[in-house]
């Protein structure tokens, strides 16, 4: 029987089997999938790393069997999805295998580095009847849901305006590590990185973009691509809008302005904990600089752990894909539209 997106995970199939889940890739995110997983009740029965030193580590750290290839993988455990969390580079050749084997997959961002792959993946998810999702983590973000709630329901008129910015610094280090900084591996910088994210959060507050005007620099790391980019778009709305990057901000910004004629909406993490600021005039006697204000907080946003809730749900229950294969790789035609107009120096329609 159907069941409510609540879904948790500890739930189990009609045959009393509960989720199971292998990691390709043992880095960063895949911690953010591991601990998700974990969070929602499932298995996860191994990953996959072919760095010897990386596997050793989280063998110890995660007490699950670490394998050198998917094939070892497929041929040692019994599982039924996997979250590809390897380099961009690879993201299209793992999701493709593991589809072949009949494996639901759950992709971290960008989906790939081209349009060509991403419809390759999109094809073998559909041939073989398997959900792919993108981790574009924010569409299960509870700030972006209360945003978008709040923009369908009219609560700030007709929207103007969407500013996006994602930046950070890399922690202060003073290298980038070459699974993104080498453009063989990542297929570009900060906006690929970065702004695919800020595409797909265009996308899903403002819809379909239809021309875009940006630039790109490399300016602070001894790299082969970008490490600050800017975006002017043109959403089919008539609003406008701009995609901000960067690897040379000072520390981590993630943030969503969304102006209205009726009202505001403002989030960003820049100066603590994230709170999404609804700025309305309901009172008389408003002025320039008094506003009325309505607050929305929550404990744990929840992005990673609620995206990971939202795939096992779509696979046991065949709910909504959250972030589809397409909206993958309608956030990477934006990225590749907008390097296309860097090095152009001119706007370019998206059709
Ligand atoms: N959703 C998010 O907010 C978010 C955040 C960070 C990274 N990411 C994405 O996640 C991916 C990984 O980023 P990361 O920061 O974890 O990088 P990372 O370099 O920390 O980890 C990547 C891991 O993949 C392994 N690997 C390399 N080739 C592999 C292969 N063929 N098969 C299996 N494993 C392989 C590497 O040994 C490494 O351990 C990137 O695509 C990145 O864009 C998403």
């Amino acid at each position: 029987m159907a069941q409510a997106n609540t879904y948790d995970g500890r739930s189990t199939t009609p045959e009393g089997m509960p989720f199971r889940v292998a990691l390709i890739g043992a880095g960063g995110i895949a911690n953010a999938h591991y601990k998700g997983y974990t969070a929602a009740g499932a298995v996860i029965v191994g990953f996959v790393d072919p760095f010897e030193p990386t596997r050793t580590r989280r063998e110890k750290e995660w007490k699950i069997t670490g394998y050198s290839s998917f094939e070892e993988l497929l041929a040692s455990e019994k599982f039924e999805a996997v979250s590809v969390c390897t380099p961009n580079a690879y993201h299209a050749p793992a999701s493709i295998q593991a589809a072949l084997a009949g494996k639901h997959v759950l992709c971290e961002k960008p989906l790939s580095m081209s349009l060509a792959d991403c419809e390759k993946m999109i094809l073998a998810a559909t041939d073989a009847g398997v959900v792919l999702q993108t981790g574009h983590h924010l569409r299960a973000n509870l700030l972006v849901e209360k945003t978008k709630e709040l923009i369908s329901s009219g609560a700030i008129g007709r929207v103007t305006f969407i500013r996006l910015r994602q930046t950070h610094d890399w922690g202060g280090n003073k290298t980038v590590a070459d699974s993104f900084g080498k453009l063989a591996n990542s297929g570009g910088g900060t906006l690929l990185d970065n702004g695919c994210h800020m595409f797909d959060l265009a996308r899903n507050l403002g819809g379909n973009v239809k021309n875009i005007f940006a630039r790109t620099a490399t300016l602070g790391f001894d790299i082969e691509v970008e490490d600050v980019a800017n975006a002017s778009l043109a959403f089919e709305s008539g609003a406008i809008g701009s995609v901000e990057s960067s690897w040379t901000a000072t520390g981590w910004e993630e943030g969503w302005w969304v102006y209205g004629t009726d009202g505001a909406l403002e989030c960003t993490n820049r100066l603590g904990t994230r709170k999404l600021r609804h700025v309305h005039r309901s009172s008389s006697g408003t002025d320039w600089n008094t506003l009325d204000e309505t607050i929305y907080s929550f404990a744990d946003e929840g992005g990673h752990s609620r995206e990971i809730v939202a795939f096992i749900s779509s696979v046991r229950h065949g709910t909504p894909v959250i972030c589809t294969g397409q909206d993958g790789l309608e956030s990477v035609r934006l990225v590749l539209k907008a390097y296309e107009s860097a090095k152009l120096g001119q706007p370019l329609e998206l059709k």
